[in-house]
């Protein structure tokens, strides 16, 4: 009989959530514009989806884009925004029809009407797949995400549907992107940096992070897997102690 897989019967993330970093070096070290790398990067991003397909992992979200991203070159910005269309027409029928619900977090407003056009019918198209939640992190930042929730709260106590000792966690957690899907349980960084980069600020207050020096495109099953070998490993605590926790999960 053949051992089992060192992962056979480990606790696999619920929800995903990726910084898909490295792009611009990736190409650099072949000595290709950066434009290269995030061609590249997007092949990495069907490798991400399949595996957490395979995995039956039920959300994975992506950052794609950051708020402060727009401040790259305009040449760069440019062959994001090509890159990104270019994506929304040939990839959403595919998703669809493997079951994966696909969302965008974060402002639509400086996105072209083309794009932001074909993030509506994608939505729309996808929103009653089960099988894998996508959520793609585009003119996303945390601190946005944050502010947004905190005058919609102000919004809501303006016209009396609120009162202000109702502001607690849950009334803003509500109001946050990706309140209907549990937290991440696990954080993946490509590229080397150990760094938030003013991605899910809220979501990620107890997540598990792991990074890797493996730059985005170079991203594969692997690399993944290692990620999820690491997170089965751990202990979540989430405050308490370590004999709390086995006494919650002994019968
Ligand atoms: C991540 O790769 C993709 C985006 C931020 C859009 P980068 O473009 O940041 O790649 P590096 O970090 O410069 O290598
Ligand atoms: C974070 O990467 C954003 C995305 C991967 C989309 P950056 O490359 O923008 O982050 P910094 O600048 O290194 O913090
Ligand atoms: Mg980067």
């Amino acid at each position: 009989m053949t051992a089992p897989p060192a992962t056979a019967g480990a606790p696999v993330p619920r929800h995903l959530a990726v910084i898909m970093d490295g792009n611009g070096r990736w190409a650099q070290r072949r000595r290709r514009p950066r434009a290269i790398g995030h061609r590249a990067g997007a092949r990495a991003v069907n490798r991400v989806i399949d595996f957490c397909l395979e995995r039956g992992i039920g959300a994975l979200t992506l950052f794609a884009f950051s708020s402060e991203n727009w401040g790259r070159p305009e040449e760069e910005v440019g062959a994001l925004m090509k890159l990104f269309l270019n994506a929304l027409e040939r990839e959403v029928d595919e998703l669809d029809r493997r079951g994966v619900r696909v969302r965008f977090i974060g402002e639509r407003g400086p996105f072209a009407e083309p794009i932001r056009a074909r993030m509506a019918a994608a939505e729309a198209q996808t929103l009653r797949n089960e099988r894998l939640h996508l959520a793609i992190a585009a003119s996303y930042g945390g601190r946005q995400d944050i502010a947004a929730a905190a005058r919609a709260l102000a919004v809501e106590v303006a016209a009396g549907r609120l009162r202000p000792e109702q502001v607690d966690e849950a009334a803003v957690g509500a109001r946050m992107a990706l309140a209907d899907l549990p937290s991440p349980d696990l954080f993946i960084r490509t590229g080397g940096d150990h760094r938030v980069s003013n991605f899910l600020l809220w979501q990620l207050a107890y997540t598990e992070l792991w990074f890797t020096e493996t730059l985005w495109p170079d991203v594969d099953a692997g690399v993944l897997q290692q990620a999820l070998d690491d997170y089965a490993g751990r202990e979540r605590r989430f405050g308490l102690t370590s004999a709390q926790i086995g006494a919650e999960t002994t019968p």
